[in-house]
């Protein structure tokens, strides 16, 4: 059997940046589920289609003409790596991730991953609706308040403006959103190692996962 490391959290938990370098390190792939779902929301608002059509949006999850290529994210061929992460597709995507039909769309197309010599996969359900059998589950999470900071730190280093109370409330709203929708609610499976990353740097998650991994 190929080996999955399930990595599930929250927002700007930094699931993205471990599960990384994880698989880097693992020499595994990397599934990053959150990025699906924010290219379909930005295909279906390119194609015009209502975020709310949940079988003309499954319809375009199916046949989804993604590719992921050298940390580069390909749609029809173009690239969409930086348009993905806009605050749009952010809000598109929470949007088109409570329609059933669309997670159905998506599951065989995450189950594909498990090929080669193992797979990261980090997103909110990995450890409890895609790969349930996964060797290593992992929840990766922080405190609200490292979060907004770690994104604080982000933004103004990318010479964008920014305000602590702002990214504090936005993470609260997120958090609350993505706990209580009734498809696929965040939560820590009982078999998932909890990793607090709030007071590590990313290297020490890394490792933490890494050992897992390997013992
Ligand atoms: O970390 P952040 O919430 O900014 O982004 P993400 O992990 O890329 O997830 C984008 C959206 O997709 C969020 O609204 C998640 O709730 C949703 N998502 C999901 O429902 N299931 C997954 N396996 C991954 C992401």
């Amino acid at each position: 059997p190929v080996p999955v490391v399930a990595i599930d959290g929250p927002s700007a938990s930094g699931k993205g940046t471990v599960a990384a370098l994880v698989a880097e390190a693992l020499g595994f792939a990397h599934l990053d589920s959150g990025a699906l779902y924010r290219i379909v929301a930005l295909s279906a608002m390119r194609k015009g289609v209502a975020l709310e059509d949940e079988p003309a949006v499954a319809a375009l999850a199916a046949g989804l003409p993604a590719r992921f290529e050298g940390g580069r994210v390909l749609l029809d061929g173009d690239d969409v790596t930086d348009e993905i992460r806009s605050e749009t597709c952010s809000v598109g995507a929470s949007r088109v991730a409570v329609l059933p039909q669309v997670r159905d769309a998506l599951f065989w197309r995450q189950r594909a991953y498990r090929s080669g010599a193992g797979v990261v996969a980090e997103g909110r359900d990995m450890g409890s609706v895609v790969f349930p059998d996964a060797e290593l589950k992992i929840f990766l999470t922080a405190s609200v308040e490292a979060r907004a900071e770690r994104r604080y730190k982000q933004l103004i280093g990318k010479g964008m403006a920014a305000s602590m109370i702002d990214l504090l409330k936005d993470l609260h709203e997120r958090d609350a959103r993505d706990s209580q929708r009734a498809v696929a609610p965040l939560k820590q499976c009982e078999d998932a190692a909890l990793l607090d990353t709030s007071e590590l740097t990313v290297q020490q998650a890394v490792d933490f996962v890494v050992e897992r991994a390997a013992g």
